[in-house]
This record gives structure tokens, sequence and C-alpha cells, in this order.
């Protein structure tokens, strides 16, 4: 699915910066494509840019990673599946700017990282926030792997957007398609990056709509599309009349059909998009069965006695509300037109006037509409829903409805704009001022941008005990004659002396006259709005009389039943206010966001007549301002767009860099620098922070990026690669061996052939190096076929093999020869002795066969070992070279004509020695004699002719053991140790960690 990346950044970094920049622009001619490589960041030339790019259709321009979008209020040809395609897993800067490429970068990088994003959406109403939010989902659509049961998921979420617009959307003055909710959904990723499920999280409907409009304005789309499309038979179950004009919550605005929106169509798309989001048939009747009973309510109306009470008239269509709602004819009558007052324990009924009534009556029709519209979006949730408890990341994206003013404003703008406030706030946090706040902890120097922080507008509005929504808040409370003009009053008392604030009264004299008395006027960081007070306290009260809910309670629409139901738990409470509980949920929404990683669409509008191809410079000029993207470019431009730990970015790109990888063994922050050095990074295109580093431009870092997904793309064949290497080489190094061992051989062969023949021919001449070996092998073929014929007794002397004629002539001869050439039977004797004692034991007798006994002073019976043995001594196993001399009674350890040690026969109740090659004894002592110093540990090169002498002068051959692994010693009486044994490549003898003497043969 990934493109193919054509662009080389490793040898781009090193053609320079102006090759950078070169392959950047050229990708779209069309002005710059990044506000960032702007000449200068002024606002001329920021909106000239922008002009630029719009006269050619090019609604998407940088700052950064930002996206700055402009309404085009055409179809482009930009939005299909090939143009998908080109983006999925390209980086920002290989293609001109798109939606798509940050909706794709927002999630490869919440893979990588495994982590949560949300895109925020802003701009001000018809800017195309809803239009961005839906290419989004739809780019996601196509784009995330998929499966059969997950394109359901996928569905439900492409098609919960008809559903909700529908019921949550209407044609204000501003936009055909206004939102008149706040929308976070939340898209739910496995690890594998599919999309499985959604949350949608719904803000503060404006249900005054379901019964006032403004001129030019209509009612929610979907009274207009079930009256227009809605079929004969539905229609007339739900009693209602083919012509919104019949209507009076739909003909309020005068514009109930509009050229620009097709009802009837529409209406087929909510009928099917309400079946995919698994609302069933019976709840879809019970939904347009409340439709259609608010548009009844609409039209009931009400008669004034002659005492000017309200009567209610029995009319056509308060009979179809009546039975659309299943409830009580008589009750609702009394609850539309009298108030019920509890007094002690009597019930009083207070008429209503006609006002009053129709207040009664307007208000059970928004809490109907607004009810309802929370019970879809529940649905909607439950059917997008991931029950699977693995871990998910997700992507949140924010459409919520965008700054606005009217003509006159009300409570819903004094709402929806402090949202926006809201917004901008965490917008600031969590670019601007964060971006700075970070650079000084970091220790990177800062050109400080001015910037306007507008918090002092949200204390304004939300500050506890003192902010608007409080004031208001207390006014609604207050017991008493609190009316929308005393609200102001307290206002005007409490907000005096604040700059963003101005009433009539407060204002200069020029300011005065723009003011009506019943205004206020709050200067937001968008742009000055001035609200008019009336209806402040009963929207944000938004009371319905106890006894109309308890009957909707018992209304035999389902849907109704159970929203009324399930309204207040806590009927004794009073529900907290609108505005109140709006800040909380706006309070969350920012917990939420603050949580995950921010990536921004700022939407402009491109002109107020919604007319394709029209810049206005002045309204877009405005936008620029409020929306604070010059100060986000001056950020840009002046900081660095990108930052990571040492760490991090040490761990991601290390394999770019041979000295870094596997692993940079020295400080993070030295690797990062080696690394960069290697990539070519340029002294200006980087700084280093306390902990991070920190990349001006983003495209650097995406040319590394892509140096990395490069690397991983070769990764893998690499692997096999370096495997496959390894194994030809270790082959090859093998066959070396055996080859050279081989050679070697056969060296050895031919010389060994060759000295034989020597031998053979100079058998007959006195020992010299020539015949030497031959004779040796003489003798030990000799001895061998002796030692297999030997004669039945020692006494018989006849059957003696005779000896090869070079041995006879030998031991004849040469007197010298003697000694080293012992009379056969003596020998032999020896030798028998030693393979009885060794063979088949101690794996150097075989080497030994061969050699001669080297024994001197014979007849003396005293032995000298002909090389200077090794002495362990038993405290620490320190090598002393000793001599040793055995005579008839005892063996004496001496040093240099000192007696250091006696070993009587008598106490030698055994001689260890192990399996294996070493020449290691140990001579196992008695200790009961107190003059032994314990069990004595030695080293002797002739071991074999050694202790054979030994265990026939001092006849203790019996007590010769070989032993395996480990010879216990006694090193005094009572206190135990141990010399191990053991093979490796080189002849070692150390007191090992565990206190025993280790041999190594
Ligand atoms: N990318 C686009 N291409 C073509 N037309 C667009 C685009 N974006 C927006 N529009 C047009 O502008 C209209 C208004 O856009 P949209 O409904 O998304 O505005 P909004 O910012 O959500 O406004 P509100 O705050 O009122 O909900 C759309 O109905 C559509 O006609
Ligand atoms: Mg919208």
């Amino acid at each position: 699915m990934h493109k193919q990346v054509c662009y080389t950044c490793l040898c781009y970094f090193g053609r320079g910066q102006l090759d950078m920049e070169g392959a950047l622009t050229a990708r779209d001619r069309v002005g710059i494509q990044d506000f960032v490589l702007l000449d200068e960041t002024t606002e001329a030339a920021f909106l000239s840019n922008l002009n630029k790019r719009f006269s050619k259709d090019l609604i998407y321009t940088y700052i950064g990673t930002l996206l700055v979008s402009v309404n085009p209020y055409k179809e482009l040809d930009v939005y299909n599946n090939k143009q998908m395609d080109l983006y999925m897993g390209v980086n920002f800067f290989e293609l001109p700017p798109h939606i798509y490429a940050l909706a794709d970068n927002a999630y490869h990088t919440m893979l990588a990282e495994f982590n949560n994003h949300f895109i925020l959406i802003s701009g001000e109403s018809g800017a195309g926030k809803t239009e961005a939010s839906k290419k989004i989902l739809q780019y996601y659509a196509v784009s995330c792997p998929s499966t059969a049961l997950l394109n359901t998921v996928r569905d439900k979420m492409l098609m919960s957007n008809p559903v909700l617009e529908a019921f949550g959307n209407a044609k204000t003055l501003k936009n055909d398609n206004s939102s008149r909710f706040g929308k976070y959904m939340d898209i739910q990723f496995d690890s594998e990056g599919e999309a499985v499920g959604g949350h949608i999280l719904n803000y503060l409907l404006e249900k005054s709509r379901v019964v006032h409009q403004n001129h030019g304005e209509r009612n929610f789309h979907i009274f207009y599309q079930l009256v227009q499309g809605g079929e004969e038979d539905l229609l007339h179950q739900l009693g209602l009349e083919r012509d919104c004009q019949h209507y009076n919550y739909l003909t309020q605005g005068e514009c109930a059909i509009v050229a620009s929106i097709n009802d009837k169509d529409e209406w087929k798309t909510v009928k099917n998009a309400l079946q995919v989001v698994n609302i069933d048939e019976i709840n879809t009747n019970h939904l347009f069965g409340i439709v259609a009973s608010v548009l009844h309510l609409g039209n009931v109306q009400f008669d004034s006695d002659s005492k000017g009470h309200s009567k209610k008239k029995l009319t056509k269509c308060f009979v179809f509300f009546l039975q659309l709602l299943g409830v009580d004819a008589h009750t609702l009558q009394e609850g539309l037109t009298y108030r019920k007052i509890e007094a002690q324990k009597d019930q009083v009924l207070s008429p209503f006037t006609i006002d009053h009534a129709i207040y009664a009556r307007d208000a059970l029709a928004k809490a109907m509409y607004g009810q309802t519209f929370t019970w879809l979006v529940n649905r909607i949730n439950e059917s997008m829903e991931n029950k699977d408890s693995s871990r998910k990341t997700v992507i949140g994206l924010l459409d919520i409805y965008g700054f606005e003013v009217f003509y006159v404003n009300s409570f819903e703008q004094f709402c929806i704009n402090y949202c926006n406030e809201k917004l901008q706030q965490l917008f600031i946090q969590l670019t601007l001022k964060s971006e700075q706040e970070e650079y000084e902890a970091e220790d990177i120097e800062w050109e400080p941008v001015q910037f306007f922080n507008n918090k002092i507008i949200c204390d304004l509005v939300e500050e506890k005990h003192r902010g608007i929504i409080s004031i208001l808040d207390e006014e609604c409370l207050r017991p008493g004659d609190a009316t929308d003009l005393t609200f102001l009053e307290r206002l005007e008392d409490k907000m005096g002396n604040h700059p963003h604030f101005v009433t009539h009264k407060l204002a200069d004299k020029m300011t005065r006259k723009t003011l009506e008395r019943g205004d206020f006027r709050l200067l937001h960081y968008a742009g000055e709005v001035t609200y008019c007070v009336v209806g402040f306290l009963d929207k944000n009260n938004d009371l319905l009389y106890r006894n109309i809910k308890d009957l909707m309670c018992q209304s035999k629409n389902a849907i109704v039943r159970e929203c009324f139901s399930t309204m207040d738990p806590d009927n004794r409470r009073r529900p907290e206010t609108v505005a109140t509980q709006f800040k909380s949920s706006l309070l969350k929404l920012t917990e939420i966001l603050m949580a995950k990683e921010a990536w921004y669409i700022r939407c402009l509008k491109s002109n107020e007549s919604k007319q394709p191809g029209q810049f206005d410079e002045a309204l877009i000029r405005h936008q620029v301002k409020y929306l604070g993207l010059m100060e986000h470019l001056r950020v840009r431009r002046a900081g660095f767009a990108y930052r990571r730990k040492y760490e991090d970015f040490l761990k991601r790109y290390k394999p770019l860099c041979p000295a870094t990888w596997p692993h940079w063994r020295g400080v993070p922050a030295d690797g990062v620098e080696v690394l960069i050095q290697h990539l070519g990074y340029l002294p200006n295109e980087y700084k280093m922070g306390r902990t991070k580093i920190f990349i001006r431009h983003p495209r650097t870092l995406y040319a590394t990026e892509d140096a990395y997904e490069r690397f991983k793309k070769n990764y893998t064949p690499s692997i096999i690669f370096y495997f496959s290497s390894s194994a030809t080489k270790i082959e090859t190094c093998w066959r070396g061996v055996q080859a050279r061992k081989e050679r070697e051989k056969r060296a050895w062969a031919v010389k060994v052939i060759k000295q034989f023949i020597k031998g053979y021919m100079t058998r007959g001449q006195a020992k010299i190096t020539d015949n030497s070996e031959y004779l040796a092998f003489v003798r030990q073929n000799y001895l061998n076929r002796l030692k297999d014929n030997l004669p039945k007794t020692v006494l018989d002397k006849t059957t003696w093999l005779s000896p090869p004629s070079v041995l006879t002539e030998k031991s004849t001869g040469n007197s010298h020869n003697k000694t080293c050439c012992m009379r056969p039977d003596r020998h032999l004797q020896m030798k028998l002795i030693t393979s009885s004692l060794f063979k088949g034991k101690k794996d150097s007798y075989p080497q030994s066969v061969a050699q001669p006994f080297m024994i001197r002073n014979e007849h003396i019976k005293v032995i000298k070992c002909r090389h200077t043995p090794i002495k362990y001594n038993r405290n620490g196993f320190k090598p002393r070279p000793r001599q040793l001399i055995l005579t008839q009674a005892a063996a004496y350890v001496i040093d240099e004509a000192k007696i250091k040690q006696r070993v009587l026969y008598a106490f030698l109740k055994g001689i260890s020695v192990s399996n294996l090659t070493d020449g290691m004894v140990v001579f196992h002592i008695t200790c009961e004699d107190p003059k032994q110093k314990g069990d004595l540990v030695m080293q002797c090169d002739h071991l074999f002719e050694f202790l054979t002498k030994l265990g026939v002068i001092a006849n203790k051959q019996n007590v010769i053991k070989v032993v395996q692994g480990s010879i216990k010693i006694e090193i005094q009486a009572g206190k135990e140790s141990a010399v191990d044994f053991g093979t490796g490549q080189e002849p070692m003898v150390y007191k090992a960690k565990n206190g025993h003497l280790m041999v190594v043969s």
C-alpha cells in the first residue's frame, strides 16, 4: 500500500540548503506551499500567497505541520481514490499539501509511537470544518487495512455522519449545513492500524432552533427531509402533510425550501444510514414519531379566556400528538395550560397566560428533540463500540461549531463563542505557550513572539463566583424577581472595569451608540460580539414543568419514555444549569485533548456569499488574525518545528550511522551529535537542548525519517543477506581450517616417513637425530610385542622374545645407553606395573608408553625425579619448585639441599591422580601424626615413571588411584579442600574462586 519514496534525502543533505528548498517548492509551483518558507512573514505576504494558490484551486497550504484550508465552495477533483493512494504512507513534504497528508501523518505517527492523537479542526461557521472531518474519515475508511468484519465498523462510522447531520445540522445564514452541536469523535485503531471502533461525544445541541429560527434560517434538516422525502404511507401514519408551510416550526425563517439542499435525496440517505448504525425498524418508527409529534406540537395553539388565561384549542395536530406519543390528553392539556403548585399537602393549579402556555409547549418540544438527539448518539456509540479489551490507540476528530456573530446574538452564540475561546486557549497552550516554555526549559535561545493570550476572556466567562456563567447561575437560582435585565445589572456591577466587557451603561459615548440597553458586548479573541440578554435566564434554566415530564415518562413511544425517565435521576435536586453543564463538558474535553498529541486544521471561509472563486481579502484577513495564524507562523519561523528527547531520537534513527549502530555506548546527546553529523545536518537546521534535539524545519526531519523508512524496507532482506553471508564466511573459514589440518597432516606424514626411511638407513649407527625416532619405534614395537608374549613366570628366562638387533647391540655396546635403556626384564617389569596402574585410566598414559624410564642412582635406592617438580603449598596453593627424593622408607621434598618435608611411607594412605593429561599428584597423608603437615600436592613431568617407582619402593601400588573430576585433600587435621580437574584450551593451574586448586589440562 505504501508508495515508493522517490526522494533521496541523504544525498540531498549533501547538496545543501538551496536544493532542499528547490526540491520542496518544485512540487507545486503556485506560491509557496509552506508558509514557513515565505520570504517575509507579513500579513500581506501571507494573504497574497493564500490568494495566489486559491485562484488555482490550491486550497491547502502548510504552516509547518499545521494545515490551512480555504473553503472553495465548489467540488474539487482532489478527493478521489487515486489521490488517496497518492498520499498513503508519504510524508508531508513529498507532495502538495493536502488534508490526506495530515490524516496520513497523524495515522502513521500514531502507529509508530503507539500513542493517541487528535485533529483539531477550527474555523468559523461555514469555513469547512465538517467537510474536513468527513474527508479524514473517508480517507481512513479507504487507507486503513480492513477485514469484512471491520468494514461494518467502518461503515457505521461513516454513516453516523448523515444521521447526526440530519438531526444536528441546519441551514443558517452562514452555512447551509451548519453544525448546531459540537462533535468529538474518537476513531479507535488496533496495533495493526485497523479502524476497529469509534465513540462520539456530543456537545450542547442548539435546541432553541426547534421552536425558533431567524429569518433565512431553517430548523434541523430532519424535519424537512421527513416532510419532503417521507413515503406516503409513513406521512399518513404520522398524520403529516407533505408541505413544510403547514408547520409553524418550519416556516419562521421563511426558507423551508432551498435550492442548495435536496431534502428528498437526503431522506433516503438518512433512512439507509439509520439501518447501518443498527437502529431497528421499531426504533426508527419511534424516532420519526417523535419528529412528527414535535411538528404537531408546534401547531398547537392557545386561546385566551375572558381573564386572559390560556385555553388549548383541540385541533387535529393535538390529537396526532397524543396518538403518536400515547399520552393522556387531559393531563397533557392541563400540563400545557396550568402550573401545578404544591402548597403543603394541597396541589393548586395556577392557569398560564397564552405566552406562558407557548413557553411550556416549546419547552416540551425542545426537551423531546434534545433528549432524542442524545439517545441517537448513544445508539450510534453502541453500534460502533469495540468490546475487545486489547489496547488501542485513537485519533480524535474535533468538529465543533465555529465562532459566530449574527445581527442578534443570544445565549447559544454566547456558549458557542465561549467554546471557541476555550479551544483557542488550548491551541495557545499546546503550541505557542508550551513552545516558548519548552525552549526556555531546554536552554534554547528564543526570540520572543508576541501573541494574544485569550485566557483573560476565558476567565471572564468561566471563573468561579466571578465569571459571567456564575453570575448567570446565581440569577437563575435567586428567588424573587430575577430577570434577564437584573442579570445584566449584576454583570455591570461585577465586571465594571473588565477590559473585555462593555454594556450600554459602561461604554463611552461613541461605543454607547452601538449598544442597546439590553446588550452586553464581549471583546472576544476573534472580535467583538454583542449579546442580547433576552432569554438568557430561561435558556440557562431549561426548565420543563414537572407534570409534563412525569407525563412523558408514561409515553407509549419507547424512546420518549426512556429519555424522560433518565433525564434527572435525582428528582429533588435542581439540575445543573445549561451553561454550567456546558462549562464542565468543555473542561472534560480539554482534559481529553491535553492527553493526546495535537494536529491542527485551520479552516478559512473564502467569502460570505458561499460563492466559488471569490477570495474576500478583508474577511480572510480577519480570520487569519483571530485564528492566530501569523503568530503561529512566527513561532514556527523563529523556533523549531520538531523536537525529540535524545534517547528517543537516537533509538529511532541510530541505524542510519555506522558509529551509532547497533549500539551507542556513550551519552545519548553525543550519539545524536555523531548521528546528525553523519546525516549532514547543517548547523542552522538544528539546536541541541538540555534533553532534546530541536530541528528547525520539518523537512529535515522527514528526510531523516525517509532514510529510516528506507533502512527498514531494506532491513529484512539485509538481515537475510547478513546471515547468509555470515554462513558463507563461516563455511569458507571452516573449509580453510580443514584444508590446513589436512596439509599439516600430510606434511607430518611426509616428515615421519622420511625420518623412518632415514632412521632405517642409519639404524646401525650410534643414536643421532636421524635415527632416534626410528630406534624408539623399534623399541616400542618390540615392547608391545613382548607385552603380548610374556613368559608365564618371572623365572622363565628362555622364552623371552629376542630383541631386534639394533637394541641388543646398543644394550651391550655403549655404557651410556645402559642408563637410558634398562635391561628388558627390569624395564618391562616397571612398564607392566605402570600399565596396570594407569592404562585406560589416565589420558596421558598412551604417550608415555614409548618413553623409556629414566632413573638414576638406582644402586643407592634413592630416586630423584629428573625434572624439578612443583609443590603447591596448602595455604593458597602457591607453586614452589622443589626436588623429590625417594628412599626406601620415605619421600623427601627438598629445597636447595634443605629437607622441607618428609613423607614416611607408613603414613602414606593414598596417592591420587586425575584421569586427564595433567601431571598432578596428591599424596594423602595420615594426619594423626601431629608432625605431618597434611596432604602433599605436586606436579611432576614424569608422573608414570615416578609413581611406578614409588609404588614399587614403598609397596604402595594398591593405594594409587585415578580419580575423575576432583580430589579431596586435607590441608590440615579437619580442614578440607580439593583439587578440581578439567580440560581447556591451555593447561593452567590456579586457585579458583571456590578456594579449590583448579587444574586445567
Ligand atoms: N473542501 C471543500 N470542498 C468543497 N466544498 C467545501 C469544502 N469545504 C467546505 N465546503 C462547502 O462549504 C460548506 C460549509 O462547510 P462546513 O459545513 O464543513 O462548514 P463548518 O465549518 O462545519 O461550519 P459550521 O461551523 O457552521 O458547522 C459545505 O457545505 C460545502 O458546500
Ligand atoms: Mg460543521
